[in-house]
């Protein structure tokens, strides 16, 4: 009865092990969650009375189907500003949420068929979407012996030159992995040479740690500005993620294709959130500061931690709020329900032992992992590493 097209994807994983952690929380367990994939802060106080003032002032009916004046240009201005990208009002498109700018994006780029890049391990919801535009994965595998990042070499011998579009996605979910400037140039000249288009998540940008600097893709001249679609939000950056904001920017005919397939499929995004988003998106950094700080505490206690245990191997993230560590380490060692031979094998022991939930590596292409968010308070890290590190000693 179902369509072929619904019946390929599956549920979204990192939905699925916060749905169990859930129920074992409803059982009266202490769980920790670390599989969490959202800020644990509120949404700062200036954002939610920008949110609270559009209801109060009627903002409650349609708006343009790419977004409102305001909030397109407050994007405008923040792609200028940040990222040195000038785009005009019509080359920005605001949706419900990143993940639909990624889906609007990939439907408006890709014909059945077609090949796209993808790097892994990779988002869980790219190669579901590329399923749906009826066009095929070729997945190009990184190390975690190079911080999972992909290389022009790597590209090119995946066939580059019979794909259609890459995903780049940096800072990374799951791995972490941030690109430097003369990396992310070389990746540009890749696709410009071989006639890729880039869609470039970058919905982490403003988590990058150790004081890194982010550069956009798309800032390494025309010729590569003009192939690459940008897509950012609010979510991760303003702890935003119920608001469901997400924008894409990039060439105009592409993102007015974008704007055609929305205003059949969802029309605008939420008035109030746009309005909300508006505030978000001002050169005022103040919350965003403490939040990154405390991500970035939070890393170096969970790294130091996973890098003690043994049968663990991890590499250093650059942003985001998420440890991918290699657990293949520990395949092979017995429990009481079993031997653990997979990631969800591992995401089921640390649960029932350790009361902990963590993402098994498989829906990110990556068995040998498991990921773990730090988006949790530092004590319930801390306590974390305690239960991982006690549950693991006593594997035999
Ligand atoms: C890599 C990546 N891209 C896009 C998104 C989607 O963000 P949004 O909540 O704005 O749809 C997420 C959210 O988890 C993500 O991790």
């Amino acid at each position: 009865m179902l369509s072929r097209r619904v019946q390929q994807i599956g549920f979204s994983p990192t939905l699925r092990i916060s749905a169990l952690a859930q129920q074992r929380r409803s059982e009266g367990v202490d769980v920790l969650d670390f599989a969490a994939g959202q800020p644990d802060f509120n949404t700062p106080e200036r954002i939610k009375q920008a949110g609270v003032a559009a209801i109060d002032n009627n903002q409650t009916r349609y708006t343009p189907n790419p977004g409102t004046v305001e909030l397109r240009q407050a994007i405008v201005d923040k792609l200028a500003r940040d990222n040195g990208l000038e785009y005009g009002l019509d080359q920005v498109v605001v949706s419900p949420g990143a993940k639909a700018s990624l889906y609007f994006a990939l439907m408006a780029l890709l014909d059945p068929g077609d090949k796209v890049l993808v790097p892994t391990p990779y988002w869980v919801s790219y190669p579901e979407q590329i399923g749906l535009c009826g066009a095929e994965a070729v997945y190009v595998e990184t190390s975690l012996a190079d911080g999972f990042k992909v290389t022009p070499q790597q590209l090119v011998a995946a066939g580059a030159a019979g794909c259609k579009l890459v995903i780049l996605n940096y800072p990374n979910n799951p791995t972490g992995a941030a690109y430097d400037p003369a990396e992310l140039e070389a990746l540009a000249a890749c696709c410009v040479e071989h006639d890729l288009w880039v869609v470039a998540d970058e919905i982490y940008e403003k988590l990058l740690f150790d004081g890194q600097q982010f550069r956009s893709i798309a800032s390494f001249g025309a010729g590569i500005r003009d192939r690459t679609v940008v897509i950012n939000g609010v979510s991760k950056a303003y702890a935003m993620t119920g608001w469901r904001i997400g924008y894409a920017a990039g060439p105009k005919e592409v993102l007015a294709g974008m704007g055609r397939l929305q205003s059949h499929a969802t029309s605008n995004a939420a008035s109030v959130s746009q309005a909300a988003s508006v505030e978000a998106l001002q050169p005022d950094d103040a919350e965003l500061l403490h939040m990154r700080e405390q991500f970035q505490k939070r890393r170096d206690l969970l790294l130091a931690g996973l890098r003690g245990m043994d049968g663990v191997e991890c590499n250093k993230a650059g942003g985001a709020f998420y440890l991918f560590p290699d657990i293949s380490g520990l395949f092979g060692r017995r429990w009481a329900k079993g031997t653990l031979e997979s990631g969800s094998d591992v995401a089921e022991f640390l649960l029932e032992e350790a009361s902990m939930a963590v993402v098994p590596g498989e829906g990110f292409g990556a068995p040998r992992h498991v990921r773990l968010s730090y988006a949790l308070a530092t004590e319930r890290v801390e306590e974390g590493v305690r239960r991982m590190a006690g549950a693991i000693a006593g594997l035999s």
